[in-house]
């Protein structure tokens, strides 16, 4: 069998530590793809993790690169490209200078990997989807926003600590723009099967509910160099495994709806079930009145942005 080829364009902090991950899960060959005026740095980092191969016992291989040439024909292409938040800035600060790079790096994607699905990390999220989904022309199953699958992680931590319960068990559901306004959802969030809402108190499920919402600003405020890493490149290899190996997987990942939910024209975060063709199902959940107007306020604040940006 073929083996699988990924493309991870920005080797910063994300874009580096996914293709670790990556290469580590074995889940195909990762060209890592930065800019020009990043000279050896792509194929310094790739080198390096390669060479971490023979100790952690895996086959991927990696090329470092700042040409797009080494990139055609991938299956998946993930692109980190852009630049983070730092302490006072908010994802939508950085609306204009990631716009034109998602752009450019669109641009080639769609021409080097025309059948590729394309997931994206570059913020303001749900509004970068837009841009990669205009620029591509791709159908819009084959273009995804990672930040659901972030969110609920941040979440499932969160409950896992206040129970002192295994991580395992513990299953969270965010939908929403990737911003202030997301919405995790309490009811659809369990331990083995039991709502949240039956194990902890009101008072402790808001808490989470507010630290989650404020999850990527408490690591911006910690490392004051620029935001998360860790915790987003899992969320995106989790991603990539899922439609790799054609799983089926149901995660919460923002998909470009035209009319579910009652929201046209802009990328939120939904359940969706990924497999090998990207985003194969769009979950429509019962939600309460309350819910539904959060979700809607979340959506209309993505169209603000995704109107900024015209
Ligand atoms: P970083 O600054 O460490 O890395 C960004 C890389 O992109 C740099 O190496 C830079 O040279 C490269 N780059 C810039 N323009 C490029 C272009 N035109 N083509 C190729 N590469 C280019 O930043 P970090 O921490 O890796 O974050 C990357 C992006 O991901 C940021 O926009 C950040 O806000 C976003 N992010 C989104 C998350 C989410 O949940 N969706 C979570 C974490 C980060
Ligand atoms: C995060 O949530 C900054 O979006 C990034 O960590």
């Amino acid at each position: 069998m073929a083996r699988k080829k990924i493309t991870v364009v920005g080797a910063g902090n994300v874009g580096a530590t996914l293709a670790q991950r990556l290469a580590e899960m074995e889940l195909g060959d990762v060209v890592l793809l930065d800019i020009p005026q990043t000279e050896g740095m792509p194929a310094g980092k790739s080198l390096d993790i390669m060479e971490s191969a023979p100790v952690m016992g895996y086959d991927s291989r990696l090329t470092g690169t700042t040409s797009y040439e080494a990139t055609a024909g991938s299956d998946v292409v993930i692109i980190t490209a852009g630049i983070p938040r730092k302490p006072g800035m908010s994802r939508d600060d950085l609306l204009k200078t990631n716009a034109g790079i998602v752009k450019s790096v669109t641009e080639q994607i769609a021409r080097y990997s025309p059948e590729c699905v394309i997931i994206i990390v570059s913020n303001p999220l749900d509004a970068m989807c837009l841009v990669a989904l205009k620029t591509s022309k791709f159908p819009k199953h084959r273009v995804i926003g990672m930040a659901g699958v972030l969110d609920s992680a941040r979440m499932r931590c969160f409950i896992a600590d206040a129970l002192s319960v295994s991580v395992e068990n513990v299953h969270a559901m965010v939908l929403g723009g990737h911003g202030d306004t997301m919405v995790p959802l309490p009811r659809f969030s369990t331990i083995s099967g039991i709502p949240v809402t039956e194990l902890l108190p009101k008072d402790k499920v808001e808490a989470i509910i507010k630290r989650t919402r404020d999850g990527g600003a408490e690591i911006v405020k910690l490392l004051k160099t620029g935001s998360a890493y860790y915790a987003p490149s899992a969320s995106a290899a989790e991603m990539a495994e899922a439609i790799l190996k054609d799983k089926k997987k149901v995660l919460p990942c923002a998909a470009y709806l035209e009319g579910e939910y009652g929201v046209d024209g802009v990328f939120v975060g939904v359940p969706v079930k990924l497999g090998e063709r990207g985003i194969e199902q769009i979950i429509q959940l019962n939600l309460t009145v309350e819910e539904r107007t959060e979700l809607l306020k979340s959506a209309s604040a993505v169209k603000e942005l995704s109107v900024a940006l015209k």
